[in-house]
């Protein structure tokens, strides 16, 4: 690896930490007696409340997923799947894998059109774009193993604000007017979403979801066979057979969710404990941490030309490793030890060049061949802690902003589209971000590879960050942001949150850049070594929970969210620490 020169540029990063610095932005709401943190105030509220009212940390997440199910429609879901990662107060850690599976019909090929291109179409939209639905059983799994409270207890929160309706608020409103465009297609779509009485929703509207209720209703009461072998199976299997989608009543019967062994790698004395296969989350943020260790970035400083240049060059090796080796661990061997082992990283690393970019296709040759893909953006994590230091993380997603635009006819749910996340050409991997590695074809059965990173770090047995993001093959950047401010930068919670992300993926071979923090003349630095920068729009949404030297929790909602907020269970909530 080549020395890096002496910094040109020491004064203009200094000046980038001294205006971070500068806003001192507030460190965020704080509570003893437990935090909830998440995209939608109303369904952070309402795991709050059964935090307040005795609930532990896996009781009050498994209440927001459910309540983020009615008052987050994008993201928030039972018709999808995600991860959570668990640390207990004593410290000891799991994995709860409810990612969905591809239909028992479903096969490698069922996405191409008839000159063998891919249908992006299928996967975008409609009945064939869902793979099987795992929130409700990795909800249930995670709560039989670690909950307190009674499993109808943190279902009914959410029952209620299905019933009793909720306030929209101004972008809810935003986005569901946009959203009842392209539910158009889907009459079951824009009865349950559409605004009684026709016209568009408006901030202080109220959304009521009847048929979503009496679903809630019914897995508050029978537990989760109500949903995979109930009157719920039921209707999914009937919209499936009547529109041209495969999932069917075995394929709901035969879904378990897993529990796993988290993915663990260690930065600079810090525990990095997060999610491993089938999401590549994990194995991906600690190749790069362990790659980015040995190079002391803070003395490089923040944000600098030198230090974001080592971090994309992280970023392309470890993306190409993703590209080269993941998928379900279920279907085929993942070398998860060996990716995320130090010895690894020193290998990969060997290439870098501190002073140059290096080219993508030089480093994964064998795996291109020519002939895009945009990056879906919704998908939805919060964080939880609770007044015994019980944490957990939770990454969800119906992949696509509002899945398949779909709702269950008579069971007021949306379907995600996550077989957009498999490899849909065998073969096929090129520049512009299609993947065609084995491990991750479709198979019936088989979980899709994830980028969801649901992540948590401890330093001496104690408990420090609880984070994660939304934003597809971003997410894993997102985190990298957040968990190298707090872990290397020694920045609060808050500042690692606000701190500006960037993201490459290997293929295709760019970064961009979020401008806010990064000043035109880093980004010509950058260009000048070689890398193709992209200033780009917001990337990610870290709702995150940070525990101080003082040992303050802190929760730090992610503010490029308007909605979002930190809920402490003592009833002191404030709206998010600064806008
Ligand atoms: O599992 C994944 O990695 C994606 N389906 C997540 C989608 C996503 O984050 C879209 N979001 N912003």
């Amino acid at each position: 690896m080549r020395k890096v020169q002496p910094l040109l540029v020491v004064s203009a990063l200094c000046a980038i930490a001294v205006s971070l610095r500068g806003q001192e932005p507030a460190p965020g709401v704080t509570s003893d007696a437990g935090l909830v943190v998440c995209v939608s105030a109303p369904a952070c509220d309402a795991g709050a409340a059964v935090l307040a009212r005795g609930g532990n940390a896996v009781d009050a997440a498994v209440a927001t997923g459910f309540a983020l199910a009615v008052t987050h429609p994008a993201a928030g879901n039972i018709g999808g799947g995600g991860f959570m990662i668990i640390r207990t107060a004593a410290g000891r850690t799991t994995a709860f894998d409810f990612r969905e599976r591809a239909p028992l019909r479903s096969t490698p090929t069922m996405y191409l059109d008839a000159q063998g291109n891919i249908d992006r179409t299928l996967t975008a939209a409609g009945y064939l774009a869902p793979g099987v639905p795992g929130t409700v059983r990795g909800f249930a799994a995670a709560h039989r193993k670690f909950g307190r409270l009674p499993w109808k207890d943190v279902v009914m929160p959410g029952v209620a604000l299905a019933e009793q309706g909720f306030t929209v608020s101004e972008a809810l409103a935003r986005s569901l007017n946009a959203e009842l465009k392209r539910m158009a297609a889907f009459p079951s779509s824009v009865a349950a979403y559409g605004k009684p009485g026709g016209g568009s929703w408006a901030a202080g509207d109220r959304l009521v979801l009847t048929d979503l209720g009496r679903t809630l209703r019914a897995i508050a009461a029978d537990g989760p066979d109500a949903f995979y072998k109930g009157w719920i199976a039921d209707r999914i299997a009937e919209a499936m057979k009547a529109n041209g989608g495969l999932i069917t009543k075995a394929d709901l019967a035969a879904y378990r969710a897993r529990e796993r062994t988290p993915v663990k790698g260690t930065y600079r004395g810090f525990e990095i404990i997060s999610m491993p296969p089938p999401s590549s989350g994990g194995v991906a943020l600690i190749e790069m941490l362990n790659i980015l260790e040995p190079l002391n970035l803070r003395s490089m400083g923040l944000l600098t030309p030198p230090a974001l240049h080592a971090q994309i060059e992280a970023m392309r090796r470890a993306y190409l490793d993703r590209a080269r080796h993941l998928g379900d661990p279920d279907f085929s061997r993942v070398p998860v030890d060996r990716l995320t082992a130090k010895t690894h990283a020193r290998e990969v690393a060997a290439s870098i060049d501190l002073a140059r970019a290096s080219r993508s296709a030089d480093l994964g040759a064998d795996l291109l061949n020519r002939s895009a893909t945009e990056e879906p953006d919704e998908t939805t994590h919060y964080s939880v802690v609770d007044r015994a230091g019980m944490a957990v993380a939770t990454t969800y997603t119906l992949e696509g902003s509002y899945g398949s635009h779909v709702v269950v006819s008579g069971a007021g749910f949306l379907l995600n589209n996550e077989m957009g996340d498999f490899n849909k050409k065998p073969g096929l991997t090129n520049d512009t971000g299609d993947i065609g590695t084995p491990a991750n074809t479709i198979a019936p059965g088989k979980r899709m590879l994830s980028s969801m990173t649901p992540t948590i770090v401890a330093r001496d047995r104690k408990l420090v960050l609880v984070t994660g993001s939304p934003g597809g093959r971003t997410i894993i950047n997102t985190v990298l942001a957040v968990v190298l401010g707090v872990t290397e930068y020694g920045l609060t919670g808050r500042e690692a949150v606000n701190l500006a992300r960037i993201h490459h993926q290997w293929m295709p071979d760019r970064v961009s850049v979020e401008e806010s923090q990064v000043p035109p003349e880093t980004i010509e630095r950058l260009r000048a070594m070689g890398h193709e920068v992209r200033p780009g729009m917001r990337q990610g949404d870290a709702h995150s929970i940070w525990i101080g030297p003082d040992g303050e929790r802190y929760g730090v909602n992610d503010t490029r969210t308007p909605d979002s907020k930190a809920s402490t269970a003592g009833g002191l909530t404030q709206p998010s620490a600064e806008r």
